[in-house]
């Protein structure tokens, strides 16, 4: 296992996003997508405190959290990352877009560099996502990169796993 926090903070390029350290100047474009404990953030305050936060969790090893920058502009369009279970060898990935960058497949190549880095960097054993029966779009998007469902849970959430043959 090769756990956060790393010397550098891992950037990943792809052909049309990557994955990159969100900076102080970042936080205002994202505040409607900032979230802490399923928390929604309101104010730009609000928001840089629950960044704060995220960035002390990836600094005591618990989590990783990317910035998902549009390679034409560098500007953040959503958020992903591993927020649980790294501890075990497992890891929780989680994401959300802005609204109007939704529809075009930025998650789908962001969640890809994601889940290949836990794999072969981290060296996670099992990705799982939680999401609710309600979330066609969150379901469309882990059945589109080989995720299965594994669980029913309460309140209308369900589990999903991605399974590796290690
Ligand atoms: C879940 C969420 C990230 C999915 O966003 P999304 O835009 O549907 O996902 P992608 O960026 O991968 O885009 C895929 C869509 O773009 C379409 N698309 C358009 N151009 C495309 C292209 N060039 N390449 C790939 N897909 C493209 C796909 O057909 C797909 O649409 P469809 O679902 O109607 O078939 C988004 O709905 C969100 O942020 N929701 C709120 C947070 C949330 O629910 N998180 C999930 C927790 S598990």
């Amino acid at each position: 296992m090769n756990l956060p926090p790393y010397e550098i903070f891992p950037a990943i390029s792809g052909d049309k996003i990557s994955l990159r350290q969100i900076l102080a100047a970042d936080i205002k474009d994202l505040i409607e997508i900032s979230f802490y404990n399923s928390v929604q953030a309101t104010t730009l305050q609000q928001a840089t405190e629950m960044h704060d936060r995220i960035n002390k969790d990836y600094y005591n090893g618990k989590t990783i959290h990317w910035g998902i920058a549009d390679n034409l502009t560098n500007k953040i369009i959503g958020t992903c990352g591993y927020y649980r279970g790294l501890d075990k060898g497992a890891g929780e990935l989680g994401c959300v877009l802005l609204p109007q960058f939704r529809g075009q497949g930025f998650m789908t190549s962001a969640m890809m560099l994601a889940i290949d880095f836990g794999i072969n960097n981290i060296g996670l054993k099992r990705i799982w996502a939680i999401t609710t029966q309600q979330n066609a779009k969150a379901i469309k998007l882990l059945e589109r990169l080989n995720f299965v469902k594994i669980a029913d849970l309460e309140d209308s959430k369900i589990e999903y796993e991605l399974r590796q043959n290690v």
